[in-house]
Parts: structure tokens; sequence; C-alpha cells
């Protein structure tokens, strides 16, 4: 199911288990002569506002006040205090003011900027001791960034301990800041005023979409890089060896299928009785699995999501895999009316909560989807139909939920196990002795549960 880091396209390269790491393009080494000099602490602190519509950061450059539009898709709130920072600022300099809260707006050059953001990182990620405390201090000790708990920690609170941790890496690193400008016509999406800059208009305008780059804005450089990495993920696609090695585009913020072991379990669970006339796919994304049901032959596939972004990203995909005729994709908040003899989802698979908007792809907070799913999906099935739970088991390593509760929830909701496949994650990080959550990772199955009604006769639909 899904690869044990399977990912959303995001801002900031979120994957699985919280791992929000920074965009592949702000972690290789810097050149030598990198930023160098002190902070240009060209402004004095400003309390980010609210316009009404969008958050704004505010600043001081040369005793003038400045603000401009906040542009954060990952949740972060704009910062209070701004400073200005060029090419003569150190590393050190820069981590210190973020580390104390301050903003660096970024006026030098643009690569420069991104070496700075590694050499952040790596200060961020210096090993320090773990929970390290003040002599004598009681209650619970802070995590820092490159605190990943204790070797005896139980799995569920190495795992609270490792969230926490990363989020407070992600927001230290979020805070070296690029300006936004209007691009020449409202098309061309927005770019960035400073010296070697790329040109970023496409990926900005396929994240916010077209005509939403109109007034001067702030953005954290690591976002944007999130944007640049999405947007070639988008360009590139993602090849799914079930569909004969077509590639699968995913949006910005929607999950896309980059680790897909779970894809090939839907490919290959026999089809119910009768190859079904119809079948449901709950929580497209991409409609990597919608596609897959067409391509195995079934007529006609409702696709539904909740995420706009992720119903336009289906029904592209769909165009583009020649489905189009086969799948309709709609919105909806779980099921679509009506019952199907196949109904197949592949939900958020830790129950935890999001730490940002781009996150509810893999975290389920208290398993709403999950527990909706299955109490939804009996008054959904057609008589003798099968629904097809696809589920890591990742969140009972965690110990975030037991297998008994899963069963319990299936048991609840009328169903019963008519037979499971497993897979198991393929990917490097599954192997890796030193990714703090390894020993959940290793043991990680993903399984496609093929599940039915009890009672002969269903209940009556309800959508
Ligand atoms: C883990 S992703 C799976 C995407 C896709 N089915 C796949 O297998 O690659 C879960 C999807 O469920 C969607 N989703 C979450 N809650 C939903 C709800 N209540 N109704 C419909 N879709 C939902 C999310 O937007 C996301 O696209």
């Amino acid at each position: 199911m899904h690869t044990p880091d399977p990912r959303r396209t995001t801002a900031a390269g979120t994957t699985a288990n919280g791992d929000t790491g920074p965009a592949p393009s702000a972690v290789s080494a810097p050149p030598p002569g990198a930023p160098a000099g002190d902070a240009r602490a060209a402004g004095s602190p400003a309390t980010g506002a609210d316009d009404g519509d969008h958050p704004r950061v505010g600043w001081t450059e040369g005793e003038v006040p400045h603000t401009a539009r906040w542009r954060s898709e990952s949740g972060a709130p704009a910062p209070r205090r701004v400073v200005a920072g060029d090419d003569r600022m150190t590393a050190d300099a820069a981590y210190k003011l973020v580390c104390e809260g301050t903003a660096v707006l970024w006026r030098g050059d643009y690569h420069n900027a991104r070496q700075l953001l590694q050499a952040m990182a790596r200060r961020a990620d210096r090993k320090r001791p773990a929970r390290k405390r003040r002599r004598g201090a009681t209650g619970p000790a802070t995590p820092v960034a490159g605190d990943q708990g204790a070797p005896d920690e139980s799995p569920a609170r190495a795992f609270h301990l490792h969230r926490k941790a990363q989020a407070q890496r992600a927001r230290l690193l979020g805070m070296l800041l690029v300006p936004l400008e209007p691009g020449p016509d409202a098309d061309a999406g927005p770019r960035v005023p400073l010296r070697r800059a790329p040109d970023v208009g496409a990926a900005c305008r396929e994240a916010w979409g077209a005509g939403d780059a109109a007034e001067p804005a702030v953005i954290s450089l690591r976002e944007l890089l999130g944007l640049i990495g999405a947007h070639e993920w988008r360009r590139k696609g993602v090849p799914i060896p079930a569909l004969g090695g077509e590639r699968v585009h995913a949006y910005y913020g929607v999950f896309s299928p980059v680790r897909g072991e779970y894809v090939d379990l839907v490919a290959e669970a026999p089809l119910p009785a009768g190859a079904p006339e119809v079948a449901f796919d709950i929580g497209t994304g991409t409609g990597v699995l919608a596609a897959l049901l067409a391509r195995r032959g079934v007529r006609r596939v409702v696709a539904t999501d909740q995420d706009p972004r992720a119903l336009a990203c289906a029904r592209e995909n769909a165009a583009r895999l020649g489905v189009a005729e086969r799948v309709e994709v709609r919105a909806a908040d779980l099921f679509p009316p009506g019952r199907a003899p196949l109904v197949v989802c592949n939900p958020p698979w830790v129950p935890a909560r999001p730490s940002s908007p781009v996150e509810y792809a893999v975290y389920d907070p208290d398993s709403r989807m999950l527990r909706g799913f299955l109490d939804g999906l009996a008054a959904h099935l057609a008589p003798g139909g099968e629904g097809w739970l696809i589920l890591s088991d990742l969140a009972e390593h965690l110990g975030l939920r037991t297998r008994a509760e899963l069963l319990h929830l299936v048991d609840a909701a009328g169903l019963r196990v008519l037979d499971r496949l497993d897979t198991r994650p393929r990917h490097g990080r599954a192997t890796d002795p030193t990714d703090p959550l390894h020993a959940a990772r290793a043991a990680e199955v993903t399984s496609l549960w093929r599940l039915t009604a009890i009672s002969g006769a269903p209940p009556s639909d309800t959508a």
C-alpha cells in the first residue's frame, strides 16, 4: 500500500510519517565562499497583520516601512519580526536570528540564499544531546531539531518527538524569506526580484492558480523550493508499472504514487464476481487507482475527492491515460450516491494531526477518513460486493493504532474480511538504520483488505 514514504508533492517535500525534509535542491553542500558578512539588520521589528483577505508581513528597510502579502501553503503564520539580509550575512548570524524568532528577508543573490539555507539546515541537524535539560529543570524537556529520542523510547513517543523536532526544523528554516513581484502579465505568475533567480512563474501558477500573483508578496525560500520541486515532479510524472509504465502527473499538494507498491495490490486483487459495471474510488488523489480499475475493464469508475487540486489532477490524468470516458471525477465527502460492486479506498494511514494543510493525505486525525469509509461501506456496496481498503500497518508499529482496534472498526461497521493481500515497501528508507523510525518502517506491511458486508441485505443507502 502506501509506500512507507509515499509522498504528496508539497511545499516542503512532505513525506509520510511527518518528515518534512527540505526540497531536494536545498540539501547539497555549499561551495567555498558561501555568504559572508554580518547580519544587515536593516530593519526594525514589524508585526504581521491581516488585511482581511490575506495575511501580510511587515518590515522596515532604510527606515522605510514596507508590507507585502504573506504566502504560505504550509499554513505557517506570517513572521512577526523581519530584517533584511544580503550576501554579507553569515550562516551563523542568520541561524542565530531565526532561532531568536527573527525572519530574514533576502536581498542578495538567489543562489547564495540557497546555500545559506543549506548551511542553516546543517546547523539545525547538528547532533545535540537528546532532550538536553537545564540542571535542576523539571517537566518535559523541549525537543531540539536533531532530537530523535532515546533508544529505549516507546515507538509512539519516539514518533511524536520526531515530528516535533521536524516541525521545529521546518519552522526555523522557513524563516529565510524571498520577495515575489507580479510578473509582466497576469498569466505569467510572479517573479523573484533577486540576482540569478530562476523563473518561478509556472511553479507558482500551478500551485496557486493563474492570476493570483497580482501584488508583491513574501514567501519562505524553503517553500518556494518545494513549489519548484513539485513543478518538476508534475512535469515529469511518475511511471506506474501497473499502467504499463505510463505516467501519472501529480499536482502540487496532491498525493503522488511515487512509491507505488500499493498500486500493484490493486492491479493483482481479483475483481469481484461478474466484473463490475461500476466501481467507486474514494479519495482518488491523482486518480491512479481509478485509471487502473478502468484499465482492468471496469466500465464506469466514480472517483471522489474533497480537494479541488486532486479533482483537477485526476481529471487530467484520466484524459492523458485515455480513460476519461470511463472515469467520472466528482467532489464528495467520501462516497458518491448509490452502490457499487467494488469500492476502493486508500485513506491517509497515520492517525495523527497534520501539522499543515498539505499533510492531510498522510495524516488522518482521529482516523476520520478510515472510520468514515468503514462505517459507510456496507451502505454503498451492491449485494455481494467488495470494499478494498488499502492500509499500511505503520501506525501499528508506531503504537498509534492496534490491529485489534482496526478489526473492531471493521466488525462494528457490519463488515467481514474476505482476504488480505500484503506487500512490503521497497524504498531505501525502510532499510536505513539511521532513520529514527527505522524499526517501524522496517516492519511495515501494506495490505489490501478485501471486505464485504456481513448481512445478506445491506443497510439502505443513506447517501
Ligand atoms: C492517501 S491519498 C490516496 C490518493 C489515491 N487514491 C492514491 O491511492 O494514490 C488520500 C486521498 O483522500 C482524499 N480525502 C481525504 N478525505 C476525504 C474525504 N472525506 N472524502 C474524499 N476524499 C478525501 C485526500 O484529498 C487524498 O487525495
